[in-house]
């Protein structure tokens, strides 16, 4: 168990290099049976880089890993299954066409060979699923559920892999705090069995609570590791962004103007009867549990879904949105919750990504355009911090947090007067986040209503002016005063 013998994982000088990419330098970690282990650091430190070695998804260019003191080295992800580590990757690996049961048993071995009936299956995917508190119906479509409940499938896949090693990257990006809870209280229950967990997060509360030993890794390169208990969240912080960052949320009022956005009775999807409105130089925050309908919201006023009801005004004049066109000719824009389906085109180079929605504003004469964009979108880069070999490499090269900073530069370019974002920090590293929130200001500043949806509590809290909870498709509170509220105020509402 804990602490005796050699431990469960051990990785040394592990480094791996992509084309033009020094993405792991030189990385040093163990995991002991029975911990929990988190691996923090900023956007392109190398943590996926370094989790997919351990995985056997990528092949390490040096050093060595080793389990139970035995050095490893898998021909695939296959053979690492094999030995005991079931992994969640950041980016979602299910398949949408095909149902959450399937899903769930497509990496297993028994299920090939055709011993467990289908009956059976259906009663252990549902039973996998209820372990984390999910009521879903294991004959439906992947493709047809939230990312959070995506994400929830996800583990329960590889917890019904019964692994000795579980590695998890960033698998509360999708969560609200009940399901997070629900998670935790799993990971402690295998803690206790003995199994090793290592853990990639962006949320360092969420670290501190969980995780017994915490290793920084910067630039490519671990820093060492600490016990949890001998970091405070503010050292931490300082370890990963090399500097204190002195204030979290450098929230800054703007003087708000007249109501740009009004949204009245609209109703469709999950959304019924919801009413509210934002005024210029505001941030309205939209708090409530996954499912709430936040995002079902966020697409109607978008015109990405099809309202059954209810109207949208614009400076108080009813306006008619049929598809996302008509919506950013309204001067209305959505950063979407799901960059990988909805935002990028990962084949196409980051510049062209962000470039994309653009294209109109520029002159036509391409050499112009191109520059001007190319300048554009060199000072996101700079700004945002967006860490990338160069404008040509495929976006689907970046790591997460990137890919998420390059979506935000994307509609931060264009001229829109309301602003909406789905999640805007998920996958951000504090230092980024930072950023971004002082960008938010500068909206605001410039008189734009940004309407702000985030799972993190924190973040709602310490950014918005007011703050609209949704519960159930509903509005289930509204909080006019966001600085005097507390979390337990919020939560109180979100769960009706
Ligand atoms: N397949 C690839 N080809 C080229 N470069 C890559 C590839 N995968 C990752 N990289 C680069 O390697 C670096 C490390 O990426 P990685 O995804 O490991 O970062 P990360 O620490 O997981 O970041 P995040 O917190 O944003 O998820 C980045 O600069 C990234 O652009
Ligand atoms: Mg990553």
């Amino acid at each position: 168990m804990a602490g005796t013998g050699a431990p469960l994982l051990r990785l040394a000088g592990v480094r791996k290099e992509f084309p033009g990419v020094l993405a792991v330098r030189e990385a040093a970690l163990d995991v002991r049976a029975g911990e929990v282990h988190a691996l923090v650091g900023e956007n392109g430190a190398g943590k996926s880089t370094l989790i997919r070695i351990v995985t056997g998804a990528h092949e390490a260019d040096g050093g060595t890993v080793e389990l139970d003191g035995a050095p490893v080295r898998w021909s695939s992800p296959l053979a690492a299954a094999h030995a005991g580590i079931a992994a969640i990757y950041q980016e979602l690996d299910l398949i949408p066409a095909l149902s959450v049961r399937a899903n769930l048993f497509l990496a297993r071995e028994q299920a090939r060979l055709g011993f467990i009936a289908a009956a059976e299956e259906r009663r252990r995917a549902r039973e996998a699923l209820s372990r984390l508190g999910v009521d879903l119906d294991p004959g439906v479509r992947v493709g047809t559920l939230e990312v959070a409940q995506q994400q929830l499938v996800a583990i329960a896949r590889a917890l019904m892999e019964h692994p000795r090693l579980l590695v998890m990257d960033e698998p509360t990006a999708a969560l609200a705090s009940g399901e997070v809870e629900r998670l935790f209280r799993v990971i402690r229950e295998l803690r206790g069995q003995g199994i090793g967990v290592l853990l990639v997060s962006h949320r360092l509360d969420e670290v501190m609570a969980i995780a017994d030993r915490v290793t920084v890794m910067r630039d490519g390169a671990t820093l060492g590791t600490w016990p949890a208990r001998d970091l405070t969240r503010e050292r931490l912080v300082e370890l990963m962004v090399g500097r204190p960052l002195d204030q979290e949320f450098p929230k800054v009022r703007a003087t708000s103007g007249p109501e740009v956005l009004s949204v009245c009775n609209l109703s469709g999807g999950r959304v019924s009867d919801v009413s509210f409105s934002v005024r210029a130089g505001e941030v309205l925050g939209i708090a409530g549990l996954v499912g709430a309908g936040r995002t079902d919201l966020a697409r109607l006023i978008f015109g990405a879904d099809p309202p059954q009801r209810g109207q949208i005004l614009l400076d108080g004049r009813p306006v008619v949105i049929r598809t996302p066109r008509d919506a950013i000719r309204h001067g209305i824009c959505l950063l979407t919750e799901d960059r990988k389906a909805e935002g990028l085109v990962l084949g196409l180079s980051a510049r062209d990504n962000f470039a994309l929605p653009n294209l109109d504003r520029w002159s036509p004469w391409g050499w112009i355009r191109r520059r001007k964009e190319l300048s554009a979108f060199e000072r996101f880069v700079a700004s945002l911090r967006i860490r990338l070999a160069g404008p040509g490499q495929p976006a689907r090269d970046l790591s997460g947090g990137n890919q998420q900073k390059l979506l935000l530069a994307r509609w931060l370019e264009r001229d829109s007067r309301v602003l909406i974002f789905d999640e805007p920090t998920r996958g951000i590293d504090v230092g980024a986040k930072h950023e971004i929130y002082l960008l938010i200001n500068e909206l605001t500043a410039r008189g734009k209503a940004v309407v702000m949806i985030s799972s993190e509590l924190p973040e709602v809290l310490g950014m918005s002016d007011r703050i609209l909870v949704m519960h159930r498709g509903r509005v289930a509170g509204e909080i006019q005063e966001a600085a005097a509220a507390t979390q337990e105020q919020v939560l109180e509402m979100a769960v009706g």
